[in-house]
């Protein structure tokens, strides 16, 4: 099969795009698919031929033109993080132009772009617990701002509705630290343009893949964040060294069936497809699991989670990436 690895993007996680993409280049299958990287800029959708010269897609049918011969893809993989491969954008064109593609669909990679919303529709499942929250805009938020400290306990996660890889956001533990964070995470790349406020949870980070085998949902094992900074922040993410990431991650066998359970049932809340990876705190105390955000285009490099989770259930990543093909293309 013919595959368009699409990459880049046009946000800030698009160097973070180019190196997921080059991970999964390394790994694919090329006995089996016949791999093209195209990469998306603001101004050009391009592949890099043989003899280094670029191609420009064809718009209307998401074909590429070569020197001697036209590209027709049978599937688009999708590892561009943020927008317009994280945001439903490419789902959207890719559903227009007929191609299909390895991960959620328009509607859910729209929704799940927006951390409230998403929010909004897991509020009731049970055993899954969600930060309180406030989220606001520039035209509300002098209104909101003010009684924000009657709602919410410090300290703060300030955080663009609409953003990754905790670029714009904000740890704020002094009140007098808030306009600037909103400040901050309104003027970062934002696709809703909504700040997110949310309550600290105190605890424990994990990160948790999930992904539509041949067979069933099948769930990745869990991976402990541990840093050393104030909190996971883009730093922390792709420094290698900065963070302890401990995979599988050491839960009790019923905190484990717990967490799986609410990763299943988040999956099929929000119509996912393919890979996606869900992020949440265990409380300290209460032994609450916490919801903080779903990534329906998880991070693929050599540092990020989900080879680890991948090598840790026993599998190669090789074939894992096969069997994501493969269910896309059935
Ligand atoms: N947004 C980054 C790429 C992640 O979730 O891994
Ligand atoms: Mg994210």
């Amino acid at each position: 099969a013919k595959i368009a690895l699409i990459t880049g993007g046009f946000t800030g996680e698009a160097e973070v795009s180019l190196k997921s993409a080059a991970f999964v280049t390394e790994k694919l299958d090329t006995t089996r698919f016949e791999v093209y990287k195209i990469i998306l800029t603001p101004q050009s959708w391009y592949y890099v031929d043989d003899a280094g010269i670029k191609r420009e897609i064809d718009r209307k049918d998401f074909s590429l033109p070569l020197k001697d011969q036209l590209i027709r893809f049978d599937l688009a993989f999708i590892m561009l993080h943020g927008s317009p491969g994280e945001d439903g954008r490419l789902q959207g064109y890719l559903d227009m132009v007929g191609l299909g593609y390895t991960s959620c669909d328009t509607l859910t990679s729209a929704l799940t772009m927006n951390k409230a919303y998403t929010k909004t529709l897991l509020g009731d499942i049970e055993n899954l617990y969600l930060a309180k929250s406030v989220c606001l805009s520039a035209d509300d938020r002098a209104e909101k701002e003010q009684q924000l400290k009657h709602l919410l306990k410090l300290p703060y996660f300030v955080k663009p509705n609409g953003g990754g890889s905790s670029i714009g956001m904000t740890k704020v533990k002094k009140i007098e630290a808030l306009a600037d964070a909103i400040d901050r995470a309104l003027h970062t790349e934002n696709a809703n343009k909504q700040v997110l406020i949310e309550e600290f949870v105190r605890g424990r980070e994990f990160s948790i893949g999930v992904y539509m085998g041949k067979q069933s949902l099948q769930v990745l094992p869990a991976t402990e964040v541990v840093t050393t900074r104030e909190f996971f922040d883009f730093e922390a993410k792709y420094i290698p060294g900065l963070t302890d990431e401990i995979t599988p991650a050491d839960l009790t066998i019923a905190q484990r069936d717990r967490v799986k359970g609410l990763v299943k049932e988040i999956y099929k809340r929000l119509n996912c497809k393919g890979l996606v990876r869900i992020d949440f705190f265990l409380e300290e105390n209460t032994d609450h699991f916490y919801f903080i955000e779903i990534n329906t285009i998880p991070g693929q490099t050599e540092q990020s989670f989900i080879p680890q989770q991948v090598r840790a259930a026993g599998m190669n990543e090789t074939d894992f990436y096969s069997e994501l093909i493969d269910v896309a293309l059935a």
